[in-house]
């Protein structure tokens, strides 16, 4: 097998027109928001492999147990010669167990952080050389379908580290019934999620004292400055996470710390002091809400994994 990876470029190919106007009709709105999509260019994706690694952010350290301890029930629920999908694929280890479990033909990553992709791919089909190795290049957001040559074969489609969670509960059930309908019959969704708990657990999870998650943040604004040449300054900014529990989600925001103005493409978008951008809501679930979700969206819950504390939970979903 060759260490070549097989790259599909499925982004929008305007992606930079697509970042500005987002931003443009984000700053515009009211409230004003951002869509958590973008925090990922390359800096944003090493900022969030850092807040993994932060003691506050049980999510990742949790969901890499719970996939150690489940490994060979879900290697049954896979089946053999299935094809192996990452939806986010990051430098993550959780996958590199899951290949060593299921042992799949092929393995596709989606991402829409090109570069990273392509380093995270690249390592990848260097360290499993058995392995067919594949990368699209999409925002699986807006768009979901496996590329030529892949599609038709059955399928494990992994959603690792409560992503699921960065959409609202509507958008979610939605994506969740896009993703059945890319999928062969007899395929399964491998998903984590992380669960509601006390609320002292969650904020702390996005407030690390290291300041890691408030960087990630901040870096929305930073992006915003090169790629698009906003007149934004970062430190004008904090960082704010809060549990809501109204919405069973941890809201991010960047608050200006006084009066001043974004300016963007012409367009001059004054913020009062105090005056917050939304950037994140990261919905929590029960297992059984969740199950409830992924059964509007179509699925069979076929299996479901938690620690002992009950902080998160690992889903298996059937597609019918
Ligand atoms: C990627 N996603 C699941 C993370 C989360 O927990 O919502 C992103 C993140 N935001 C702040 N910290 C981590």
């Amino acid at each position: 097998m060759s260490l070549a990876v097989r790259f599909h470029d499925q982004h929008v190919a305007e992606s930079r027109t697509a970042f500005r106007d987002a931003v443009i009709a984000g700053l515009r709105a009211r409230p004003r928001a951002l869509s958590p999509k973008f925090f990922y260019d390359r800096r944003g994706s090493l900022l969030f492999e850092r807040i993994c690694r932060q003691p506050e952010y049980y999510l990742t350290r949790t969901e890499e147990r719970i996939l150690v301890g489940a490994a060979d029930e879900i290697a049954a629920l896979a089946g053999p010669e299935s094809l192996l999908v990452e939806l986010g694929s990051g430098a993550s280890r959780k996958v590199r167990l899951l290949l060593e479990a299921l042992r799949p033909r092929r393995y596709l990553g989606i991402d829409i952080s090109r570069e990273f992709l392509l380093e995270s791919t690249r390592r990848l089909a260097a360290d499993y050389p058995w392995l067919e190795v594949h990368a699209a290049w999409a925002d699986f957001s807006r768009r979901l379908a496996l590329p030529e040559g892949i599609a038709g074969r059955r399928a494990v489609a992994f959603f690792p580290g409560s992503s699921i969670g960065n959409f609202e509960p509507a958008e979610a059930e939605a994506f969740l019934a896009r993703l059945r309908r890319m999928l062969s019959p007899g395929s399964g969704v491998l998903i984590g999620v992380d669960l509601v708990k006390a609320r002292r657990v969650l904020e702390a999870a996005y407030n690390d004292a290291a300041g890691v998650t408030a960087a990630f943040n901040r870096n929305l604004l930073v992006r915003m400055r090169r790629e698009l040449g906003a007149e934004v300054e970062a430190t004008a900014f904090d960082h704010l996470a809060f549990y809501n529990a109204a919405a069973s989600r941890i809201e991010m925001h960047l608050v200006s710390r006084h009066r001043q103005a974004i300016c963007l493409a012409g367009e001059r978008f004054p913020l009062a002091a105090g005056e917050r951008l939304h950037t994140e809501n990261s919905c929590k679930y029960s297992v059984a809400g969740f199950q409830a979700l992924a059964r509007r969206a179509g699925y069979a819950p076929a299996a479901v994994w938690t620690d002992p504390q009950g902080l998160f939970s690992m889903h298996y979903l059937a597609t019918p």
